[in-house]
């Protein structure tokens, strides 16, 4: 009996853990920087300057306010920035990733029971609350040489951290892990997690954030400056889904994570696909694998975070503004394998550059539900919710399913998701709105001969020939959406 118990624990630890990330598997996630977001007042007017670094008065409260907004692009979870008390310079605390005291709550943000509040009423839509944890380091305002480590909760002394040095080396995995983030001036200390007494520390703190917030995911924070065998206790810890920052463009070593932790962010198709749809440049075969790294080097691509835009990153529209470019972007993100993360302000097309300029506050857009890009993000919401609930009966779900690419030339991508009957066909380009209008010939479209498909934006219907060939018209540079007209049946879309 004994025995028996001893062999089922861990077996029980890994369902929930599986069920978990399961659950996420299929949400779709708008990201909120919480100072930028919402006021407690809902007003809508200056300062917050472009660029202003500083709180800006965005809080929890006010999120719980602006659901129907976010519930209504059809996103039915939320990330938002991390909860704990931060350093007393501003310029640095508005953002949440320079903690001092992580038993304590970021009282910009609000009180515990406004957050709490903000979980319920998530839990209420079925949304899922995300929170970003930093465990990496804390932060120090003042110089490196004399930090004050009597300042930290709870790692009130120095034998909790690594000793004084800074990552010049970004291709040296000891200095990663082990150096500091931040400068001589306002130094972000790197906690020694590799000292059990740290990690200790971690986990008891982890599984009560969860339990006190009712939190259902988490976000790590620059993962990849911690080890790797830190993350399966504090995942377990944390006993729900979690998704890593490794910001690398290196597919096999961001992927590498997911050994240790349930998912990573989407660094890789990242910086490939804002690079192709950025430069209007041509495809190379090189680009073409990068598109599909992820499949074949990540343990679980249906886990991996997908995303074009963050807070970290200058926003696309800073690159160009033309919107074909952008929507097959989005498109790409949000219908290829992985969970779409949609950054807040991208649905209003903002077009702040690098950091700080990226972190507009949302209400000055004056949360316009009729903008383009809002109803595009919930027209892809909606295919990709349609795609996964005409799957589930099949045993590969189109969530599992891979993409594979069907075709591919200079400019465009075909791809094609989901099981043999219920596929998604996605084609891609990098044209741009002023390009003409053009038919691409796909010899071998993945839908049996004679399927009769339909154009999910135009509502247009075309035969698949033959051979499986199927000719699609792109219309000024836009994305392409096609899917089995059958299984419109009952769904109202396209008259069906
Ligand atoms: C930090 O060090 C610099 C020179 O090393 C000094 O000028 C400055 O006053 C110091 N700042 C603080 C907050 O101690
Ligand atoms: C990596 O960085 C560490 C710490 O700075 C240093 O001791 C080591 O020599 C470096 N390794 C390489 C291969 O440069
Ligand atoms: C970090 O912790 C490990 C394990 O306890 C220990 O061996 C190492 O000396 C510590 N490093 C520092 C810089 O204190
Ligand atoms: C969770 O709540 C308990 C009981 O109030 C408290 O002791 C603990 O410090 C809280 N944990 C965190 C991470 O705030
Ligand atoms: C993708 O795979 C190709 C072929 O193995 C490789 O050359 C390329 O560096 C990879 N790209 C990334 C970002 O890892
Ligand atoms: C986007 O294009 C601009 C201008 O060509 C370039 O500076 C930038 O590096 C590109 N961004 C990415 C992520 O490729
Ligand atoms: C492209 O097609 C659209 C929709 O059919 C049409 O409105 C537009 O005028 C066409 N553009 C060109 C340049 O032919």
């Amino acid at each position: 009996m004994f025995l028996r118990i001893l062999c089922f624990l861990p077996l029980f630890f890994s369902i929930i853990l599986a069920a978990t990330a399961t659950q996420w598997r299929s949400r779709s996630i708008y990201q909120i920087l919480t100072d930028r977001f919402a006021r407690t007042d809902g007003s809508t007017t200056a300062p917050c300057e472009p660029g202003y670094e500083g709180f800006c008065g965005g809080t929890w409260y006010g999120i719980s306010q602006k659901l129907d907004y976010i519930q209504g692009m059809g996103f039915d979870a939320i990330w938002i920035s991390p909860v704990v008390e931060q350093v007393s310079n501003p310029t640095r605390a508005y953002h949440g990733y320079c903690a001092k005291n992580i038993y304590s709550l970021n009282e910009n943000f609000g009180s515990a029971e406004d957050l709490k509040s903000l979980s319920m009423a998530l839990h209420a839509r079925d949304m899922y609350l995300m929170v970003d944890v930093v465990p990496n380091h804390m932060a120090f305002d003042g110089n490196a040489t004399d930090v004050d480590y009597s300042t930290f909760h709870p790692f009130n002394d120095r034998s909790f951290f690594h000793n004084v040095c800074f990552i010049t080396d970004w291709t040296n995995v000891t200095q990663i892990q082990q150096c500091w983030l931040g400068g001589e001036v306002n130094p972000l200390p790197d906690l020694n997690t590799t000292s059990p007494k740290v990690r200790t520390e971690w986990n008891t703190w982890i599984r009560s954030l969860v339990a006190n917030y009712s939190i259902d995911g988490i976000r790590v924070d620059t993962a990849q400056n911690i080890e790797q065998s830190f993350f399966p206790d504090f995942s377990k810890a944390a006993g729900v889904f979690a998704l890593g920052e490794v910001a690398s463009y290196y597919t096999q070593y961001a992927c590498n994570y997911q050994s240790f932790m349930d998912g990573i962010l989407g660094y890789p198709a990242y910086y490939t696909s804002v690079w192709f749809f950025n430069n209007t440049q041509a495809l190379s075969y090189n680009m073409l694998y990068d598109f599909l790294n992820t499949s074949s080097l990540c343990r679980d691509t249906s886990l991996v975070g997908e995303f074009m835009e963050n807070h970290d990153k200058p926003r696309f529209p800073s690159y160009t503004s033309d919107m074909s470019l952008v929507k097959n972007n989005l498109a790409y993100i949000m219908l290829k394998d992985g969970i779409p993360i949609v950054y807040q302000g991208q649905e209003q097309h903002l077009n702040g550059g690098t950091d700080p300029f990226n972190r507009e506050a949302i209400w000055l857009s004056g949360y316009n539900t009729d903008a383009e890009l809002y109803k595009f993000i919930k027209q892809l919401n909606a295919i990709r919710k349609l795609a996964i609930s005409k799957a589930s009966s099949i045993v590969t779900s189109f969530l599992t399913s891979k993409a594979t690419v069907v075709y591919y030339d200079a400019h465009n991508v075909a791809f094609s998701k989901g099981p043999a009957g219920a596929r998604v066909l996605t084609v891609i380009n990098n044209n741009g709105a002023k390009a003409g209008n053009y038919t691409l010939s796909i010899p071998r479209s993945g839908y049996t001969p004679r399927t009769e498909v339909v154009e999910l934006f135009t509502c247009t219907r075309m035969t698949i020939g033959r051979s499986g060939n199927l000719a699609v018209t792109v219309v000024e540079g836009k994305p392409v959406v096609m899917y089995s007209y059958s299984l419109l049946r009952g769904t109202g879309w396209c008259g069906s």
